[in-house]
């Protein structure tokens, strides 16, 4: 591979934002777009509210309801960097996508709302970056407002979430109070109120800003101060290679509604956040991002995003090499080869055609029905697969049928194209091959019931089921039908493997006790 090209690669920044509900996702993710110049007004990201983001008739539901069901992928350019952030959806039924979304990031950033504390839904994404061993950068929100003590939410962190952590600055006071960050990495504090060259003190030797300033008589100044002492003496220290391990989250303090400490923020992030990384194949072996071919997997298949189009698009991370517009790619697991004329990159509020993109991008293809989620796609002849996406679990489940069976084909058309795209879990019974549907939330049911209707003009029944505990098998052939009861049910998923559904986890207990030979097991 060429100097350029490499340097193109190294330049990229993939990540994305996690965060509880309401933590301040949408309004750091506008702030850093307004830094990168991607958008030039504020209220462009925010969809749910101004409306101007919503691309597609289904994302009425995410109006509706206010929040956030699909992930999007932002690009902007920023001190020589290449920055992409995939949105993640914040509802929790949704979980799924964005599981999925993470494995196709390098790190994330953790949006924290310092008066909440460390919540369940961050507790649950944290775990899945933790899991990939992905760098996490914590960014403890709303400091404009009164919340808890900045030692108590390091506290927290390190003990709800079980990761060391750095700060890599302070505030100083909060709320009314706020007046701005000790800012220990650069060295500097940082005037929440002042504009221009008066915005930044330069911070001593001795650890304190030479006198006379603004704030020598502020007793928030005095506190932070006696803080940072603490933290010197007690503290974990900054380490990045532990930062890269995914064991040690540098903390940032800021507020980004006020849009305080977010460039400063985004400045150390970039500094700091890897390049792109290898990936693991199937088989155990890894991709390396410089690797002269060009190879990705699609983490997200969206039908529709243009309503004027009815166009469905596959998001690829490119793990390695180049991609050029026009050129061949093979999917192995058909396997079949496409010449690639069409495809896209994603701005704020537009999208724009792409004619290369390099490792560490997301691209995104037009599809005409080819691709499915968790695809490998290769430029040459590698027939490899990368490690599959992680499958939830599901815990919810229907029965679904055409309310109109004459209308049987453009049932069978929307369920097949949304269970590609992973909105939905797809299994059917043994010899009648009903459908049944699996979920992780309930909302999923009403994405896919609304998405039917209006993407695929098929009106369905949904006969809830209920929630169930679902089972794969290791051993498949050892399981007969007489193994089911009154309170289990033998299915098959999508790739025709066979699945217990149990009642309730007495049922499963009892059928374990009863066959013990049978090895059940349960996905992510
Ligand atoms: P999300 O994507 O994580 O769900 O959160 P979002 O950015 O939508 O922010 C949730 C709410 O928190 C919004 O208020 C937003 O303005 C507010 N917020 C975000 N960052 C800060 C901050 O630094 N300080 C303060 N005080 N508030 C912040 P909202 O009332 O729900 O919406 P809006 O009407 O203000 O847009």
């Amino acid at each position: 591979m060429d100097q350029p090209l490499k340097n193109e690669i190294a330049s990229r920044r993939t990540f994305a934002i996690i965060s509880h509900p309401d933590a301040g996702k949408t309004t750091m993710t506008e702030k850093l777009l307004l830094f990168g110049g991607a958008i030039r007004d504020a209220g462009t990201v925010k969809g749910k509210k101004s409306g101007k983001f919503a691309t597609s008739d289904w994302m009425e539901i995410e109006k509706q309801r206010g929040i956030s069901v699909t992930s999007s992928v932002l690009q902007f350019d920023y001190d020589g960097k290449r920055v992409n952030i995939l949105d993640t959806p914040g509802h929790e039924d949704f979980s799924e996508d964005t599981y999925r979304t993470l494995m196709a990031v390098d790190s994330a950033v953790m949006m924290v709302d310092s008066a909440k504390g460390i919540e369940p839904q961050t507790i649950k994404l944290f775990k899945v970056c933790r899991m990939r061993g992905i760098p996490i950068f914590t960014f403890m929100n709303k400091m404009d407002r009164m919340g808890k003590e900045p030692l108590e939410l390091m506290e927290e962190l390190e003990e709800v979430l079980g990761i060391e952590s750095y700060a890599m600055n302070w505030p100083i006071g909060m709320g009314k109070e706020f007046t701005g960050i000790y800012d220990r990495h650069n060295r500097r504090v940082e005037l929440a109120r002042a504009e221009g060259d008066g915005r930044f003190l330069e911070i001593g030797e001795d650890g304190d800003l030479a006198e006379p300033n603004p704030i020598q008589d502020s007793s928030y100044y005095q506190q932070a101060l006696e803080d940072i002492l603490l933290l010197d003496e007690a503290g974990n220290s900054f380490d990045v290679e532990r930062v890269r391990k995914g064991e040690l989250t540098p903390v940032f303090f800021g507020s980004a509604l006020t849009n305080f400490g977010v460039q400063t923020f985004l400045e150390t992030y970039l500094q700091f956040a890897p390049e792109p990384q290898p990936r693991k194949t199937a088989d155990d072996s890894e991709i390396n991002p410089y690797d002269d071919e060009f190879t990705g997997f699609i983490f997200k298949i969206q039908a529709n995003m243009n309503p004027a189009h009815r166009d469905r698009i596959a998001f690829v991370r490119i793990v390695s090499g180049e991609f050029d517009r026009g050129m061949q790619v093979t999917v192995p697991r058909i396997p079949k080869t496409f010449k690639v004329s069409q495809s896209t990159q994603f701005l704020a509020d537009d999208r724009e055609t792409v004619n290369t993109a390099v490792a560490g991008d997301i691209i995104g293809l037009y599809d005409t029905g080819n691709y499915q989620i968790g695809d490998t796609i290769t430029g040459g002849k590698g027939r490899f697969a990368f490690e599959a996406l992680p499958q939830f679990t599901p815990e919810l489940f229907v029965r679904v049928s055409p309310k109109n069976v004459m209308k049987s084909k453009h049932f069978h058309k929307g369920i097949l194209q949304l269970v590609q795209e992973g909105a939905i879990q797809y299994y059917k019974t043994l010899h009648t091959e009903e459908v049944i549907l699996g979920a992780v939330g309930q909302l999923q049911f009403e994405v896919f019931e609304h998405r039917m209707k209006n993407e695929y003009n098929s009106e369905v029944n949904m006969e809830h089921i209920g929630s169930k505990v679902a089972r794969w098998i290791e051993n498949e052939g050892d399981v007969k039908e007489s193994m089911t009861g009154p309170r289990s049910m033998l299915v098959k998923d999508r790739y025709d493997r066979l699945v217990f559904l149990f009642e309730n986890d007495f049922a499963l207990r009892w059928f374990q006790d009863k066959h013990t030979d049978i090895k059940l097991y349960s996905l992510l």
